[in-house]
């Protein structure tokens, strides 16, 4: 399973980078406007230098001819610039003619698996289905994850699934069990990933029993 990152923070990215288990990074609006004044493009392209795998970047025009053009410049920051598109007919029209160009494209605000097919049949790169927000509605996000994997293995669909809105630890394991290719996770849940009481414990223990068997043999 790759890990991508689900922040547009320079500092988290810069770390989890560090940590040499980032496969890529996911932006949207919300997180962009979290950043205060920054200039959206300067932003995506400073990402893509950090950042080797593919990198998410959202398009705001609402209408298919904006799309296009709004996913042209942004696919030119830098190679591995992947086209956020959202799942509307527009949207869909757009991941087609886009995926034609050789215009890598990640179709986001999925909730169902019927909109996972239309994004696979347009020739999407990636699919974002929200696990979270589904969570958070009473539906059950996993669930829906299931399907659009088993469904894509049916058919040998190309595109790849990215378990997007993880809200927690427990989620990154559930999704990794399913099989997803990709998990987009925020940096806060990333952290928690590495955390067991036990490991702290069993680290205090091995550096207490260092000590004490350096203080013997002086
Ligand atoms: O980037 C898309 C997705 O991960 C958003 O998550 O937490 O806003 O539901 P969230």
């Amino acid at each position: 399973m790759r890990i991508f990152l689900d922040t547009a923070n320079i500092d988290e990215i810069k770390e989890a980078a560090s940590w040499g288990i980032l496969d890529g990074v996911t932006t949207n609006p919300t997180l962009v406007s979290r950043e205060g004044k920054v200039d959206f493009k300067t932003r995506v392209k400073e990402i893509c230098e950090i950042v080797e795998g593919p990198v998410s970047a959202e398009v705001v025009s609402t209408d298919y001819d904006g799309m296009v053009s709004e996913a042209l410049t942004l696919s030119k920051i830098a190679e591995n610039v992947t086209v956020k598109i959202p799942m509307t007919k527009d949207g869909i029209k757009a991941v087609s003619t886009l995926s034609k160009q050789g215009v890598k494209t990640n179709v986001t605000l999925v909730f169902s698996a019927n909109q996972a097919i239309l994004a696979a049949k347009a020739g999407a790169t990636f699919v974002s289905p929200f696990i979270g927000r589904l969570d958070d509605i009473g539906n059950d996000g996993l669930n829906v994850l299931a399907d659009i994997l088993e469904i894509y293995k049916i058919y040998g669909f190309k595109t790849e699934v990215i378990a997007a809105s993880i809200r927690h630890p427990e989620h990154v394991r559930q999704v990794a069990l399913l099989g997803t290719h990709v998990a987009t996770i925020p940096f806060k849940v990333l952290k928690l990933l590495f955390e067991h009481p036990l490991t702290d414990k069993g680290q205090i223990r091995f550096l207490k029993d260092w000590e004490e068997y350096q203080k013997r043999l002086s």
